[in-house]
């Protein structure tokens, strides 16, 4: 049987942190990380600002960065956007795209998600989608179509399951403290699996789907072990460095 891959777990540290106090939480964290032995990926995606002093500080920690958003457009007039190009060049590797907060308050649609993921894979990052229901959805027996159009409308050409990870995060269970049962959790990753493999020839081999949605350091293990679980997109808990480090463990 082929050896299962470390789990991946992503800080998206969203609009929070000025530098001294990030630097200071990264600081925690990477001490930890290098006194203790790591069985999984992390990935960072603090905000822009703190890019460049974060690329400075992670060599050698095996952490790698991720932006939390980018443009589709690879340069020109577009005031206040950040190119996919822009964040390679801060050494990130991964992009969030179709974050809920994204498509929910600046209205971003799966298209425009499929045209910054096509930006990002251009500029050699990884993206990490985002898909998941609305409370609503998953009450009218929704949760699964809508997860299944955003996800056949934000995958671009060339997507693959070398260069693309999807994040299943119910919005209800974001910032909220609710989560889904664990057999939600396993029918949507099975779901979301089973759908790419059946629609889109480059996920034939399946895809790293990971969990976002109120993990924390006490349900990260649980999380973790259900089957189809990838890793974890972690949001408050990830500002936190005993937290944090609990998942960490947790994925270890
Ligand atoms: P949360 O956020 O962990 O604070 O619920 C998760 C996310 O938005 O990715």
């Amino acid at each position: 049987m082929a050896k299962k891959a470390a789990p991946l777990i992503i800080a998206n540290w969203k609009m929070n942190g000025l530098l001294l106090e990030s630097m200071q939480l990264f600081k925690e964290i990477r001490k930890r990380i290098l006194d203790n032995l790591v069985g999984c990926e992390i990935v960072i995606c603090p905000p822009f600002t703190l890019l460049r002093d974060m690329a400075e500080k992670t060599p050698g920690t095996g952490v790698k960065l991720g932006g939390q958003n980018c443009h589709f457009e690879p340069e020109g007039a577009f005031t206040g956007e950040i190119s996919a190009a822009m964040l390679h060049d801060m050494t990130c590797d991964y992009v969030i795209l179709g974050h809920s907060e994204r498509r929910h308050h600046f209205n971003e649609g799966s298209e425009v998600v499929r045209k910054k993921a096509a930006a990002a894979h251009a500029a050699s990052l990884k993206c990490i989608i985002c898909v998941g229901e609305t409370l609503f959805e998953r009450d009218n027996h929704l949760a699964e179509e809508t997860v299944k159009q955003q996800l056949l409308h934000s995958l671009p050409d060339g997507a693959d399951d070398k260069n693309t990870v999807i994040a299943y995060e119910p919005v209800w269970s974001i910032g909220t403290n609710k989560i889904p049962t664990c057999e939600q959790i396993e029918e949507m990753h099975t779901y979301i699996t089973r759908i790419l493999k059946a629609e889109k020839p480059t996920f034939k081999n399946g895809v790293c789907v990971v969990y976002g949605g109120s993990a924390n350091g006490s349900n990260a293990k649980e999380i973790l072990n259900i089957e189809g679980v990838g890793g974890l997109l972690v949001g408050r808990a990830s500002l936190d460095s005993n937290e944090f480090w609990g998942i960490i463990e947790a994925a270890s």
